[in-house]
């Protein structure tokens, strides 16, 4: 069936049926679809625009289809261009000619981009709850195993002593962000375009209020042009999932890093990692680098749907057909990965003794060293100085921080004194660092009862009416 067969005298080459048709990705719209019709026809016998039997006829006959199609037992048909049109097929089957009725004051354009509208707000929903899972993961070993000092890095140089807890909490901050973003997304989702008809709005007396309080919508879009032809909550969402995937992917970095023999902080299970046909002795982080590669494909998802939109005219054009693929594509991919590091955090084992070996390297609390005159009243800059020049030293002469004598501190500067020898240890460095959102102890301990919140938040974040 076409919904558009009247002005035709010949049919499209078959070719050009398959090219058109989008039933094969929107088909899981169908829910929101068959929503979206069941308020219009509501609203149509309320309003008094088709009668209260027609209505009630058509409402009844869409249940069925639903039915049907929840039990799997709907017959797609080779010409159902997309769902809309299958789903008006099936209700004409059911109901007769009366289906044709629910056409009546709204288009195809402002039908699908209603329909989107509703499956993002659906998403996010689920994407939220699967963020403040991984964000709980990740807050939950930082309570177990978070004590246990490592090197923090900068370009990839051991830098200065942290926890493991201090580097899993941060993760747990941006993915609270992440969160907020979708959230924010959701905002902006939640605006209803059915009503816009195909461009200009209808001659019927529709009453848009009712259909988005119907559907659960907070606001009806101003404007006809503009409600049927954005997609920027598409767009948002896109870069939304792609900020995640980026925090998800570097995160997946480091757990390769760190599993590694030359690493050796971490082991990942065996139930997240797989082996080699040829070298039966490797066990290889395939979880952690599929993650890596999808956030390429998720930021790539963005990129297409930027450039699908950027020449655009107003109103619709069937270039925005695209906006599904694109979605669903980066939504299922993200969701995805979510889970996956969620049990790939809860099921990593961590060689805390790997970790401290690592964390006590030569130089590492140089920075103390410099922290130390700077206390007893020397300019930073000049502290910084004669540290650099203790490290010259040692590196000539094969030495460590720890193995410098008194006395050879006390030539470097007479501020020097017994106390030097406990603030170059690793584990004072750690315990030192009091700042707010520094890496001491007390300061962990903020953290995990910070995320604690945010966490309850963020399994909160359902908007009234999903
Ligand atoms: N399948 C189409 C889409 O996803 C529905 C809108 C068709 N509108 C039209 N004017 N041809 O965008």
């Amino acid at each position: 069936m076409k919904l558009w067969g009247g002005r035709f005298e010949t049919e499209p080459a078959e070719i050009m049926e398959e090219f058109n048709a989008s039933l094969s990705f929107d088909r899981r719209l169908y829910r929101e679809d068959i929503a979206v019709s069941l308020a219009h026809a509501m609203m149509l016998g309320k309003t008094g625009i088709i009668t209260a039997d027609d209505a009630k006829a058509i409402i009844k006959g869409l249940k069925e289809v639903l039915t049907d199609m929840e039990k799997d037992k709907f017959v797609y048909s080779h010409g159902d261009e997309d769902i809309h049109t299958a789903v008006e097929r099936g209700l004409g089957e059911k109901i007769g000619e009366v289906a044709g009725k629910l056409r009546t004051g709204r288009s195809r354009n402002d039908q699908a981009v209603t329909d989107l509208r509703l499956y993002v707000m659906t998403d996010i929903d689920q994407v939220t709850e699967l963020v403040a899972e991984l964000m709980a993961a990740l807050t939950d070993r930082a309570e177990t195993d978070g004590g246990a000092i490592m090197p923090g890095y900068t370009h990839l140089q051991k830098a200065q002593p942290i926890t493991l807890g201090h580097h899993l909490m941060s993760y747990v901050f941006m993915l609270d962000r992440d969160a907020a973003r979708f959230v924010s997304c959701r905002t902006r989702a939640d605006i209803l375009s059915l009503g816009s008809g195909a461009l200009a709005g209808t001659t019927f007396p529709i009453d848009r209020d009712m259909v988005a309080k119907e559907l659960g919508f907070t606001k009806i879009s101003a404007n006809s042009l503009d409600g049927v032809a954005d997609r920027d909550f598409v767009l948002e969402y896109l870069a939304a999932a792609a900020i995640t995937m980026t925090h998800l992917s570097r995160f997946a970095e480091e757990l390769i890093l760190w599993t590694s023999r030359e690493f050796g902080f971490a082991k990942m299970s065996e139930s997240f990692s797989t082996g080699s046909s040829i070298m039966p002795q490797k066990k290889n982080p395939d979880a952690a680098e599929l993650v890596r590669g999808k956030a390429g494909r998720v930021t790539g998802d963005l990129m297409a749907m930027l450039t699908v939109m950027k020449g655009l005219p107003l109103a619709y054009n069937k270039d925005l057909q695209e906006d599904k693929e694109a979605l669903f594509d980066a939504a299922d991919t993200l969701k995805k990965c979510l889970r996956v590091m969620t049990g790939v955090v809860q099921t990593l084992t961590f060689d805390a003794v790997r970790m401290s070996k690592a964390a006590d390297d030569d130089f590492i609390t140089a920075t103390d060293l410099a922290d130390y005159l700077a206390v007893k009243g020397m300019p930073f800059s000049a502290a910084h100085t004669i540290v650099g020049n203790i490290v010259k030293i040692c590196v000539r002469k094969n030495k460590r921080l720890t193995d410098v004598t008194m006395e050879e501190y006390k030539d470097f500067s007479p501020l020097f004194e017994r106390d030097v020898l406990d603030v170059i240890r690793i584990k004072r460095s750690v315990e030192r660092r009091v700042s707010a959102g520094g890496v001491s102890p007390d300061q962990l301990k903020s953290q995990i009862a910070a995320a604690r919140g945010m966490i309850a938040e963020r399994r909160n974040d359902k908007t009234p009416g999903t």
